[in-house]
């Protein structure tokens, strides 16, 4: 692990700032053992968005769709924060507002104490019917292999969003209203290709904030914000924790 080199700027800038967000994607929780969805091991590689991330494929084949939203779920059952969720819930204990906007389903950031986070895209321990909008999140649903039914009769889907879907309504209002007030706004692990939360730190940018990425590779947003900072999200953040407070 290599020794990263913030600027002075923002190291100054996070100190006095009394508002700060982060957007964060599936690279926070690589380190953790949840495969991202792009790049080498990325998950869309070896499975077809289209045939799993979209209301029609669930329509057309529930089995399946419910299928791979159990292996997820196993998964992220047993899996823990990593230091990088851990700096990100330190640094919330350190600024007057702190915003994280997660594009992850995978409740890591509060596991890690996090306390103000808003999910854009849903989260996988969550269902509901597809008919009448009930809540299905006890164990036995959770556990079931095979599609569940609704006492309405009709299925249950995970709560998460799919291609095609809009965003659920507070936590963009809120991701939206972090990125407009936020004197410093961090992307930490996303590609940034999907909108609209890609929009987010665009956003920010537009808005005045200081905007830094956390990548381990330069991507489409690193042309406009003010600062990349190239590498493992679980051992940036530590330093810069170290380095700033
Ligand atoms: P992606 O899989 O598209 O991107 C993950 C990013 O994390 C890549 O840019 C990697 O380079 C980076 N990365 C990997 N390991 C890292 C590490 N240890 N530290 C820092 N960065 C690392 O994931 P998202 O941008 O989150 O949507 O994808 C956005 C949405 O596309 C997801 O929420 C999901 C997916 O389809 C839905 O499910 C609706």
């Amino acid at each position: 692990m290599g020794t990263q080199i913030f600027s002075e700027e923002l190291v100054k800038k996070l100190r006095s700032a009394s508002s700060v967000a982060v957007l964060t994607g599936a690279g926070i929780s690589a380190e953790s053992g949840v495969p991202t969805f792009r790049g080498e091991n990325g998950l869309w590689k070896k499975f077809k968005p289209e045939e799993l991330a979209n209301f029609q494929a669930f329509i057309r084949n529930p089995q399946l769709v419910w299928e791979w939203y159990q292996y997820r779920r196993r998964i992220i059952e047993i899996i823990r924060p990593n230091p990088g969720h851990y700096a990100i819930a330190e640094m919330e204990r350190r600024h007057e507002n702190f915003t994280v906007i997660t594009q992850n389903v995978d409740n890591l950031h509060i596991h890690a104490g996090s306390k103000d986070v808003y999910e854009l895209h849903g989260n996988i321990m969550r269902n509901y019917c597809i008919d009448c909008g009930k809540n299905a999140n006890d164990d036995e649903v959770l556990r079931c292999d095979t599609v569940p039914h609704c006492a309405c009769g009709g299925l249950v889907r995970p709560d998460v969003v799919w291609f095609g879907e809009l965003l659920p309504e507070k936590p963009w209002n809120a991701g939206v209203k972090a990125a407009e007030s936020a004197q410093v706004f961090f992307a930490i692990g996303t590609s940034a290709v999907v909108y609209p939360a890609a929009e987010l730190p665009r956003i920010a940018k537009r808005a005045g904030a200081y905007t830094v990425e956390i990548n381990i590779e330069r991507t489409e947003l690193s042309p406009f914000v003010d600062e990349v900072l190239l590498g493992k999200s679980g051992e940036i953040l530590p330093q810069l924790v170290e380095a700033v407070y």
